[in-house]
């Protein structure tokens, strides 16, 4: 069995579709979806997908307590899907190569400090690039520079504006991010790791 928490600060709709997916999977159970954010919608998909829910502060996710408390839920991996806080080191360092995230745009260009949701689109579009895409890579100290995972790519059309790339990327996330996860989450099982 491998055990997932998924952190959200927004509308959840990666959330929706990972919980949809492994839905028949006895293998994958999502223990928790970790939120910072009392107004996201994906509070009610938690709660609508019968996933035990925890709000957390700023004081409760930078401190070690909260560490402990993953580590005695048994999470194999920490998916971040559309989290927008950078995540404390200790976290990091507890969880090596056991945590993944979405970034909407084909890294490295695109990513760090203040690039996420429209913001992203919009250099893309304006920047008038050919493509654009998602990656999912694992979780370093730094923002979005974590190894990648998986990359899928979208061609921007010549009257592209950030909302018609956004409903593209949207698409490309809702293929792609589930089965990245189960790749992860079952080449680490091939490796020996977590049998
Ligand atoms: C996605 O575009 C993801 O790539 C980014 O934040 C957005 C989250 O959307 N990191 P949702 O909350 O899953 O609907």
């Amino acid at each position: 069995m491998k055990r997932l928490s998924i952190f959200v600060s927004g509308n959840g709709t990666n959330l929706q579709r990972i919980a949809e997916y492994f839905s028949n999977n006895k293998d994958v159970e999502i223990v928790n979806v970790v939120c910072n954010n009392p107004k996201a919608y994906s509070i009610e998909r938690a709660k609508k997908l019968g996933i035990p829910l925890r709000m957390i502060t700023k004081q409760d996710f930078n401190s070690e307590a909260f560490v402990k408390e993953m580590q005695s839920l048994g999470i194999d991996l920490i998916v971040l899907a559309g989290f927008l806080w950078k995540l404390p080191e200790n976290l990091v360092k507890a969880f090596p190569k056991k945590i993944v995230n979405i970034h909407p745009a084909l890294l490295p260009k695109y990513g760090g400090k203040g690039f996420y949701g429209e913001h992203v689109h919009e250099a893309v579009v304006a920047a008038k690039e050919a493509q654009s895409g998602i990656t999912v890579h694992y979780v370093n100290e730094l923002y979005d520079s974590g190894e990648i995972i998986l990359q899928a790519r979208v061609s921007l059309d010549e009257n592209e504006t950030p909302d018609s790339l956004a409903a593209k990327i949207h698409q490309l996330e809702q293929a792609y991010f589930p089965v990245a996860i189960e790749q992860v989450l079952f080449s680490n099982a091939l490796s020996g790791r977590n049998p």
